[in-house]
């Protein structure tokens, strides 16, 4: 059996559209995709009247090299948003298939299986002593699923998982459907990414983003890692033109070896304030628990979550409430910012009272 089989067979069956730039490159004279042959003003030279390649290869192979994969497992994506769009409209058939989600987790997986019309299972994670982990039997017992989506370190908990948990899920659900490990912020945590690993087990996919440590939130650009069937079947549904060309040249830009280097500092700078941060959230009266996680934010249960998260926006500083998440009342998630901004939190923390 192919790992192709599991797609929609309406999927399958799609041939690509054929857009003018999949179809010859852009040298020569271009007459053959409805362009304005000149470039608007303050185009900088980026060529912004033609179409851009509708998966960059020198973006490409420099990621692939990053991630340490072959390049044709990485499919270009308008963040991972997009990957888990993808992965979900070309393998999940309406009313017929199950997705699998472990909340508390990122909401986009439920989402995106609500729109496709699919089961939703949310088997959800088991809070012990050390934080927030898969229910394995649970899993095992939620039955056949098109996806089922882990995240390591997970949002909103910041747990990390163990690599061998995930191939072992991978492993059993071959033949059944896809283990999708979003890894969006992996790079904030000492674990080794599974990008690799998709070569030998192909119903593994990971999903990274430049999103959070590049400091690309802005250009949506997101790595899908899969098998080259996987690739190939979601490059039938993927729009011809996905990525801006500006997106693209200021990736370029972050994966030159003296700005890769220079955000690992900033990494590890924001790594080394969180601790300051941890200790003024756990010294605090009105904070219950601290889970400092793995990743560039910390989880807290305030006496009253929603006040804090009302509170600080009064104060002017925005945290994201967690409180409708299962198992998270009273919970808010705060996001690393510049030492200046942790300063100022925790001075509006030392001042606060639920
Ligand atoms: C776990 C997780 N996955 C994916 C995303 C989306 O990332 P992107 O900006 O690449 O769409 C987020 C954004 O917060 C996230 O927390």
């Amino acid at each position: 059996m192919s790992i192709a089989d599991l797609a929609r067979p309406e999927i399958r069956a799609l041939a690509p559209y054929a857009s003018a730039r999949a179809l010859a490159d852009s040298a020569g004279i271009l007459l053959n995709a409805n362009e304005n042959p000149w470039p608007p003003e303050g185009d900088g030279g980026l060529g912004l009247n033609r179409y851009p390649e509708p998966q960059p290869a020198s973006l490409k192979g420099k990621l692939a090299a990053h991630y340490g994969i072959a390049v044709e497992n990485l499919l270009l994506t308008r963040g991972s948003d997009e990957g888990i769009d993808l992965l979900t409209r070309a393998f999940v058939r309406p009313g017929a298939d199950r997705v699998v989600t472990c909340p508390p987790c990122f909401g986009m997986y439920a989402l995106s299986a609500r729109i496709q019309g699919a089961e939703l299972v949310e088997v959800p994670l088991r809070e012990s002593e050390d934080g927030f982990e898969p229910d394995l039997e649970g899993l095992a017992a939620a039955g056949e699923a098109k996806l089922l989506f882990l995240c390591s370190p997970n949002n909103p908990t910041g747990d990390g998982l163990a690599a061998e948990t995930v191939l072992d899920l991978a492993r059993r659900r071959s033949g059944e459907g896809l283990v999708v490990i979003d890894e969006a912020y992996i790079e904030f945590s000492d674990r080794q990414s599974l990008a690799s690993r998709v070569a030998q087990q192909p119903n593994l996919v990971v999903l990274r983003t430049l999103s959070k440590a590049f400091g690309l939130a802005g250009c949506r650009l997101g790595a899908l890692i899969a098998h080259p069937e996987v690739v190939d079947l979601l490059r039938r549904i993927i729009p011809p033109y996905p990525l801006p060309t500006p997106a693209v040249a200021a990736a370029e830009a972050t994966l030159e070896p003296e700005a890769v280097a220079a955000r690992r500092e900033q990494i590890d700078l924001l790594m080394d304030d969180k601790r300051r941060l941890v200790t003024a959230l756990e010294g605090h009266e009105s904070i219950r628990k601290v889970w400092p996680g793995e990743a560039n934010f910390v989880l807290v249960r305030a006496a009253d979550g929603p006040a804090l998260v009302r509170d600080a926006a009064a104060a002017g500083i925005r945290l994201r409430d967690q409180s409708a998440q299962p198992g998270l009342a009273d919970c808010v998630r705060i996001t690393l910012g510049t030492p200046e901004e942790n300063t100022a939190f925790i001075e509006f923390l030392q001042k606060w009272q639920a």
